[in-house]
């Protein structure tokens, strides 16, 4: 999807709006960067929602932030936004500094040097361990138990079987086969899985009065702030329809999206970047600089605030977010008719629009040289002299990712923690040039990402 509308991006971005067929259904793509703008923030009220719609009924799962839409998106999101402050992210740092722990014995003890290694396969595991940490409060070990329940689930959440991948496409072309369909996607497995979990979670932390530094525990305080007037405490399959309340199940289906929304991105963020670390040795080499210095500092220790020190790191990551945007094409649904500004065109209301990410930040006349790898683009000089619109991996608008810090913080710790130990290079196994997954939404290489790794004598 994300290299199709790059191509398109490419044939017509001189022009700022243009119409395209996605199957039967007619899209709106957007190409201009103030028309962007225009769509994600000043004219949001009629671009409110992603164009997932889910069947509550049979995917009581699907009934998250991020398939929300109107008033129902809106009030639960003001819900949740408090989750996510710097504070709240600070109080979890130790939460997912003990799962990098986990990796670095795991690197210390487990990996011979000048081993190949799948680095995307490694910090997956990562990524669950932090996700089954700070969401459902659970230790996975992933690196200890690979087979657990909790990373297959995860696995098969992300790689769908085939005729399952083809039904969810075909509800975004025809939205009306939402209501009409009795069929889960997840399959009833799935959905019972997590919600037992999370609810047996709860259930014996409330008995045993056990208080955790973790989004679960954050939500709990949520639902019970609300639960002397008006929360639902059952497994109901007719929630209160206005998202200002949260039945177990509804907090069961925020936690599947944290995991949803956080984990693929994540990993796939850390995998890339030491992806274009191996083949751009230079920069490698300025990074572990500063991550040898800052660690030397601060006792050898990764901390919140060592952590803030390491400003090319960030820039780094950035760089890696600008190539590979884990959502390549960012979607709205058009929710109210719509005049295209200065022309006299409409956009009919359940329109879905979509804004090519990807092509936008591959644009040789935004990023000039733009397949080089170059963490010097993050300068706060260089950012400020380009149009706000033109990077885009977290999203804008009120519907920007909300779980933004977090990823960052997690991808920093994950890279800081691998490349203390270990440098990356290329092997005969690596993909050069990348090549795509095509049928994962989120961009993921096609296969692991093969590279060497060398233990560092730090
Ligand atoms: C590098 C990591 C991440 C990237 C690149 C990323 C990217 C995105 C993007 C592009 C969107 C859609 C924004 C839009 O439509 O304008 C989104 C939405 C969302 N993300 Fe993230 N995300 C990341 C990490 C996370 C994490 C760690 C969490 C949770 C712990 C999270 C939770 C969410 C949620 C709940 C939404 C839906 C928000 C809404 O619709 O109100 N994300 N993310």
């Amino acid at each position: 999807m994300g290299e199709r509308f790059s191509e398109l991006y490419f044939q017509l971005k001189d022009k700022p709006y243009a119409g395209v067929f996605m199957m039967l259904r007619q899209t709106l793509m957007v190409n201009d960067l103030d028309q962007i703008k225009t769509i994600l923030v000043k004219d949001f009220s009629h671009f409110t929602d992603h164009s997932f719609e889910m069947n509550e009924k049979y995917e009581p799962l699907a009934n998250h932030l991020f398939n929300l839409g109107g008033e129902k998106w809106k009030n639960l999101r003001i819900k949740m936004t408090p989750t996510f402050t710097t504070s709240k992210m600070k109080m979890m740092f130790d939460s997912i500094n003990s799962c990098a722990d986990v990796m670095k014995n795991y690197l210390v003890n487990d990996i011979k040097d000048g081993n190949i290694e799948d680095v995307k396969e490694i910090l997956s595991k990562f990524s669950t361990d932090v996700i089954g940490c700070c969401a459902f409060g659970i230790e996975c070990d992933s690196f200890k138990n690979p087979n657990s329940q909790f990373r297959k689930m995860g696995k098969r959440v992300f790689h769908m079987p085939f005729h399952k991948a083809v039904l969810q496409m075909s509800l975004f072309f025809f939205p009306s086969m939402v209501t009409k369909i009795n069929f889960s996607i997840l399959g009833s497995d799935m959905n019972n899985f997590f919600y037992n979990l999370v609810k047996d979670t709860i259930e014996y932390r409330e008995k045993n009065n056990i208080v955790r530094n973790d989004f679960l525990q954050l939500l709990m305080e949520l639902r019970n702030e609300e639960s002397a007037n008006n929360s639902v405490d059952d497994k109901s399959e007719a929630p209160p329809d206005d998202g200002t309340r949260l039945t177990m199940m509804q907090l069961a289906a925020q936690v599947f999206v944290f995991f949803i929304a956080g984990f693929e991105t994540s990993s796939t963020t850390a995998s890339f970047a030491l992806y274009e670390l191996a083949l751009n040795p230079d920069v490698q080499k300025t990074l572990t600089d500063e991550i040898d210095d800052i660690l030397a500092k601060h006792d050898g220790k990764i901390t919140y605030d060592s952590l803030g020190e390491m400003t090319y790191l960030t820039k780094v990551i950035e760089e890696t977010l600008r190539k590979y945007p884990p959502l390549p094409v960012l979607f709205r649904i058009c929710t109210k008719d719509y005049i295209l500004p200065d022309t006299n065109i409409k956009i009919e209301k359940d329109t879905p629009v979509m804004i090519p990410v990807y092509g936008i930040q591959r644009d040789p006349d935004i990023y000039p040289n733009p397949n080089k790898f170059d963490p010097e683009r993050f300068t706060p000089e260089n950012k400020a002299a380009r149009h706000h619109f033109a990077y885009l991996p977290f999203g804008e608008g009120p519907r920007i990712c909300i779980g933004s810090r977090f990823g960052m913080m997690q991808t920093k710790l994950g890279l800081a923690t691998f490349l203390s130990k270990y440098e990356v290079s290329v092997c005969d196994k690596t993909l050069i040039p990348m090549e795509y997954d095509k049928r994962s939404f989120v961009l993921t290489s096609n296969g692991g990402l093969w590279l060497k790794l060398k233990r560092r004598s730090k």
